[in-house]
């Protein structure tokens, strides 16, 4: 019976299909082979940042910061300077179990001076149900995200690991060429300037914080903060923090990334970043069709 037996190819196919994908996203990406967070230091919580909002929702103990979300307050963390170029970097551990409709962060954005028409380069995790895993969001935003002209840049991510059982390094390089986006020192993905109205120019601060995203953040909004789970924690330690202040000098550059001093990435952590961008990405604006690509033209 040649239905019956097709029938039976295709289950086949589907079953090492099936195989193929879920064992090669549970070994992660090939090395990078080079691992920017080792060279640079590590600074306190109290060297680089200070509270921002909901200062009764942090506790700082020497080099970490915890901040949660209850039904009172979020909190939030910022720079203590703002820097016009630099490497970003914290371990952050998430929240396990039900954290739908939270977010945890780590950003850069200069909201407070330009409000209405900022820029922010973001590292979102977007919480979840307890049977899914969190979504890693990337985001740029240039000269204006609010007053109703949203231009969100969003490229978002399943991790390879369990973003709640450990501390892994996460790291946001902005230079005056690109912006990369690292996770445990493997790139995940790179913004390059293509154009000046494309990328971010102005000094922006860096910044942490958990809130509530109930109406967005998990399955456009379907499911909604729910403080029987509270409280929500967001444990930050490893600062790094390596660039360029607006009063440092115009010769200032902010560290490499690659093992090669000039910017750009090495072929081995190219590797790493197709496969992630293979295996783990899940939503990339460019390839939106529900989206008005006039005005993204880096796309
Ligand atoms: C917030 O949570 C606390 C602790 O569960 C509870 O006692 C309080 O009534 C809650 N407040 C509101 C406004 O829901």
């Amino acid at each position: 019976m040649p239905s019956h037996s097709s029938f039976l190819l295709m289950a086949l196919l589907y079953f090492i299909i099936l195989f193929t994908i879920s064992s090669s996203s549970a070994q992660g990406p090939p090395s990078p082979g080079y691992y920017p967070s080792s060279k640079l230091n590590s600074i306190s919580f109290d060297q680089g940042f200070g509270n921002l909002w909901g200062p009764q929702h942090q506790k700082v103990d020497q080099d970490s910061i915890s901040i949660w979300l209850d039904n009172s307050s979020g909190s939030g963390f910022k720079s203590l300077r703002p820097y016009r170029s630099g490497y970003f970097g914290a371990a952050i551990k998430l929240q396990p179990g039900y954290t739908a409709g939270v977010i945890t962060s780590f950003y850069l954005s200069n909201n407070e001076d330009h409000p209405g028409n900022h820029d922010e380069i973001d590292i979102e995790f977007l919480g979840t149900t307890p049977d899914k895993p969190y979504t890693l969001q990337t985001n740029v935003y240039v000269r204006g995200s609010g007053d109703g002209n949203i231009i969100g840049r969003e490229m978002k991510f399943h991790l390879w690991f369990d973003p709640t059982q450990d501390y892994h390094n996460y790291a946001i390089l902005w230079n005056p060429s690109e912006i990369i986006f690292l996770v445990d020192d493997v790139p995940i993905r790179r913004y390059p300037r293509k154009s000046d109205a494309t990328f971010p120019l102005r000094p922006m601060s860096a910044y942490g914080s958990i809130w509530d995203a109930s109406s967005w953040a998990t399955e456009e909004g379907k499911y909604k903060a729910d403080y029987h789970y509270q409280p929500f924690i967001g444990r930050y330690k490893n600062f790094k923090i390596s660039g360029c202040t607006v009063e440092d000098s115009a010769s200032c550059r902010p560290p490499s990334v690659s093992p090669s001093s000039s910017s750009g990435l090495s072929r081995q952590q190219c590797t790493a970043m197709e496969w992630v961008q293979r295996n783990q990405l899940v939503y990339n604006y460019c390839q939106d069709p529900k989206r008005d690509h006039t005005q993204t033209p880096e796309c």
